[in-house]
């Protein structure tokens, strides 16, 4: 089967497909046939090497971590689904592989008949982030939430997300991308200077808490919120210098937050009630891969960035 991989360090066209052998579903986990899978755009900071010390990695590396597809090996223990059902999932975090076109998945639900393969295939990972922080940050209903990156593949969920639950989201972006944020229930504003005075207009009563997809922020997202414990951020590695929590997912028993698989089941009931829809950029081939990311790096794709099988 062909699988997207790298075996060094350097630039999107490191990136390649491989031939490799299949996986096989061992116990507690589903093998599918994948139709998509999500571009992980912290994989291009694996390739890149920015992450070497903090994420090892062994050569060759196979990236992708969600994908949706069709069911066709069922491992010991499993429940509740069958040869030939449409899923979407992800893999496990060191196991990875999902840009393939086999792929085995340790946590899954069905894929909602509203979505296309390409939302379904970059769903998982997006909705597991955007669960984790907003149960970290304990958003609820009648809170006031800002989501710095809002129109990126993590922040379109997280708005929709936040807004399910009851709150109400500000979201930045670029001009550009505000007719979307409205379409997801924000209010739209820039990310820059001047921020904190665009964000106290809007939200006069404060906001409750700010969820950052993007870095280069932390200041003034504090003086958004008013406590650092009030900010969460995916993406700022200058996180801990300035008292706020950086969340990544980790297996249970090693550092990090704990992965929020229930967030799959909460997404199939949004989707089934047509309120949770997964913004797709762009749907690069498979062999594509390298084109992907090289898209992912310049940051601003509205929405996510998923391979097609
Ligand atoms: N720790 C975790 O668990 C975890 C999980 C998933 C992702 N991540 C990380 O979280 C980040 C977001 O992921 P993603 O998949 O949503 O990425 P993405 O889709 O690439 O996000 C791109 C968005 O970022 C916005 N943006 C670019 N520069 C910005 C700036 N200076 N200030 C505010 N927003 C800016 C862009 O908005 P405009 O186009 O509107 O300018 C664009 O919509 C990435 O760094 C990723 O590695 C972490």
């Amino acid at each position: 089967m062909r699988a997207v991989q790298f075996s060094e360090y350097g630039p999107p066209g490191v990136v390649h497909v491989a031939e490799v052998e299949a996986p096989h579903a061992g116990p507690g986990t589903i093998r599918v046939a994948v139709r998509a899978s999500g571009l992980s755009v912290g994989e291009t900071l694996i390739r890149a090497g920015t992450l070497r010390d903090l994420v090892p990695v062994t050569f060759p590396y196979r990236t992708g971590f969600d994908a949706a597809g069709v069911v066709d090996e069922i491992g010991a223990g499993v429940t509740g689904v069958a040869i030939g059902d449409a899923v979407f999932g992800m893999t496990g975090m060191t196991s990875r592989a999902a840009n393939a076109d086999a792929a085995v998945l340790t946590a899954w639900a069905p894929k909602p008949a509203g979505w296309s393969w390409a939302e379904a295939g970059g769903a998982a990972g997006t909705v597991e982030t955007g669960t984790r922080v907003l149960d970290r940050l304990k958003v609820g209903a009648g809170h006031t939430v800002l989501v710095q990156g809002a129109a990126g593949g993590v922040g379109a969920v997280a708005v929709q997300l936040a807004t399910a639950r009851g709150a109400t989201v500000i979201g930045t972006a670029a001009e550009r991308n505000h007719d979307v944020l409205r379409s997801l229930g924000a209010t739209p504003t820039t990310y820059g200077p001047g921020l904190v005075e665009r964000v106290r207009a809007l939200a006069p009563q404060g906001v409750d808490a700010v969820f950052d997809c993007a870095r280069g922020a932390l200041p003034d997202l504090i003086a958004i919120a008013g406590d650092p414990a009030r900010v969460v951020t995916i993406a700022d590695f200058a996180a801990a210098a300035h008292g706020v929590h950086f969340s990544r997912s980790a297996p249970a028993g090693t550092a990090g937050d704990p992965l929020a698989v229930h967030g799959l089941e909460i997404a199939v009931g949004l989707a089934a009630q047509g309120r949770l829809r997964v913004p797709v950029a762009a749907a690069f081939p498979l062999t594509e891969a390298a084109a992907a990311h090289d898209l992912a790096e310049r940051r601003h794709a509205p929405g996510k960035i998923v391979l097609m099988h």
